[in-house]
């Protein structure tokens, strides 16, 4: 079985924010960070899966603190579960922060779905993941209910069939 691991995939990208990436209140614009965590998270999908990658599914983004015109912000992306065609990928976004003791501070995470595809977009199949880190093995457990969850929700799986899901309420 061919294995890979987080770090395999591991992609981060620094930017500033311009004035024309601003939403009225001088904050960064939603859009333009879900952009950028698109890109760092399809790199990291063709980076694990050495194949042509697209976004199936943004399944959740947390949009925890706003980012100011000027910061220096960083978009990490690994993929944390790959399953057979598809993968989840995390990404965490931090900011510089000189007065923190990490020098950086957690902005933003998001969670996609990408699939391998070939020259004619179809799905094909893609090396499995052996996560390492604590963090890692957490983000890999929890993975097939959120892909159940991102299935139901875009009616391509039925409730009834989401036992991951289902046995978080029960
Ligand atoms: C994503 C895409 C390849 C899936 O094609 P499909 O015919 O639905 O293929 P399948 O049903 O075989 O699904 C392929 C895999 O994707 C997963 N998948 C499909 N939709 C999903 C969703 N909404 N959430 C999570 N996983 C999803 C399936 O579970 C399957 O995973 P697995 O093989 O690892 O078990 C196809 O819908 C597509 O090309 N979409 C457009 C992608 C694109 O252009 N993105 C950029 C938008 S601008």
């Amino acid at each position: 079985m061919d294995y890979k691991t987080p770090t395999d995939s591991i992609t981060i990208m620094t930017d500033t924010v311009l004035p024309s990436e601003t939403n009225t209140l001088n904050n960064l614009f939603g859009g333009e960070l879900l952009a950028r965590m698109d890109r760092a998270a399809s790199i990291a999908a063709g980076r694990h899966a050495k194949r042509i990658v697209v976004t199936a599914s943004v399944n959740h983004v947390a949009f925890t603190r706003s980012v100011p015109i000027g910061s220096v912000v960083t978009v990490e992306a690994k993929v944390s579960r790959a399953f057979n065609t598809s993968m989840e990928v995390f990404i965490d976004v931090w900011l510089d922060n000189f007065e923190s003791s990490e020098g950086k501070i957690k902005a933003n995470e998001g969670v996609y779905t990408f699939v391998a595809v070939d020259e004619n977009g179809r799905p094909v199949k893609i090396p499995q993941l052996k996560p390492e880190s604590d963090i890692e093995k957490e983000r890999f457990n929890g993975a097939l209910r959120r892909k159940q969850l991102s299935l139901v929700l875009a009616g391509k799986m039925k409730p009834d069939d989401a036992t991951e899901l289902k046995a978080l309420f029960v």
